[in-house]
């Protein structure tokens, strides 16, 4: 695939643009400091940037370049059809030389200025299209590098309407299941796409020379970090407060409940030490790593009788399942999902994983947990 190597100065108008955006916090001001700097990276004359609602429609545009008279006279903001529309339905990046030429062009409104060059493409996060951004009107058209550029952009700009739009939700959002799943929401559409974008920065300052533009995008990359791990604080303080959360201890009993009902098995639960004042992540920690090594060892085992005990001590929390079936040697057993997760978990909380299995002996899984 064709790599481009983008030039320094436009790099960094990139890099200011993304630190402008995870800086503001006035939605409209973030979607015309994109629009503008998509401009100003490509030297198009138009931009536009619109927000689609949930159905599909159109519930905001931001314009660039268009005199007050001129986009008066236009009136409405476009619609969605024509080539705008194969954007948002078709989510591709659309690079053309002639508007016109493209089978999906509906032409222009009355008083519209002639356009030509177009590079328009979705804004996306987490697979829901937000809305399109576009430019016109470059001079001699858009290049392969214009798009790179104004793709990395419209990631920013996607992230910044995703979290502005949770942000309004939470506003709303009074009942516990509500917060519970917004907070997920959060962590899985946000969170990975900020990550993306972080990683696409430092990838293309991989391919920079000039360390004042190499500076400026580690800051930035930083600043990207900190807002990560912000927005993860911001999460974990949306979950109901205590006195509302149902016990760890409750909550065990129903998954082990559960997890034995289909096999007719029986499950011995001992939670000892204080955990009423466990913190979130050590609570989903914990009912994680009991889920895996509980439901393993009813479907590999081979006996239907498991000892699950929760310790809380000092200072660590430690999670042991254990059963006597069948056994099996960690080292050469084929592997799934289950275990790895468990141990990137355990490592993931600074915890340790200690897997004792033997043919005929059975198999004991202890995670040890800071807590
Ligand atoms: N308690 C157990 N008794 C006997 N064998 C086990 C036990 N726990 C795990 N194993 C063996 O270790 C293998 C790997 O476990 P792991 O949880 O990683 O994967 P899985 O359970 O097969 O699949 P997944 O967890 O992704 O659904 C299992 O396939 C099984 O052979
Ligand atoms: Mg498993």
């Amino acid at each position: 695939m064709h790599q481009p190597i983008i030039p320094a100065d436009r790099l960094a108008k990139l890099v200011a643009a993304a630190s402008a955006v995870t800086r503001q916090t006035d939605l409209t001001a973030v979607l015309r400091t994109a629009v503008e700097t998509g401009m100003d990276l490509t030297g198009a004359a138009y931009g536009a940037l619109g927000v689609l609602g949930e159905h599909g429609t159109l519930i905001q545009f931001v314009h660039a370049g268009l005199d007050g008279e001129t986009a008066a006279a236009i009136g409405a903001p476009p619609q969605g059809r024509g080539l705008l529309g194969t954007i948002s339905n078709v989510g591709k990046t659309v690079r053309i030389e002639r508007i016109d030429d493209h089978p999906d062009s509906v032409g222009f409104p009355r008083h519209h200025p002639p356009m030509e060059t177009f590079l328009g493409m979705p804004v996306t996060v987490g697979g829901e299209t937000f809305g399109n951004l576009y430019l016109t009107e470059k001079p001699g058209g858009f290049t392969g590098d214009d798009e790179a550029l104004v793709e990395a952009l419209a990631a920013i700009a996607g992230s910044a309407i995703a979290t502005s739009r949770m942000h309004g939700r939470l506003r709303r959002a009074a009942v516990v299941e509500d917060r519970e799943r917004i907070a997920r929401d959060l962590h899985d559409a946000i969170i990975q796409d900020l990550f993306a974008v972080g990683l696409s920065l430092q990838s293309l300052g991989q391919k920079v020379e000039n360390p004042t533009v190499k500076v400026s995008l580690t800051e930035s990359v930083q600043r990207l970090d900190e807002a990560i791990s912000s927005l993860r604080k911001f999460i974990f303080d949306l979950r109901p407060p205590v006195w509302t959360r149902r016990s760890l201890k409750s909550e065990l009993a129903d998954l082990v409940g559960q997890l034995a009902e289909p096999y007719e098995a029986s499950i011995d639960l001992t939670v000892t030490g204080d955990i009423s004042d466990l913190p979130g992540e050590a609570v989903s920690d914990v009912v994680q790593v009991v889920r895996e090594a509980t439901s393993n060892a009813l479907r590999h085992s081979g006996v239907a009788r498991v000892t699950v005990t929760v310790h809380r001590g000092a200072d660590r929390l430690v999670i042991t399942v254990a059963d006597r079936g069948r056994g099996f040697d960690p080292e050469t057993v084929e592997r799934g999902m289950g275990l790895d997760n468990l141990r990137a978990r355990a490592r993931d909380a600074n915890g340790e994983t200690e897997i004792i299995s033997r043919a005929g002996f059975g198999t004991t899984v202890r995670v040890i947990l800071p807590a």
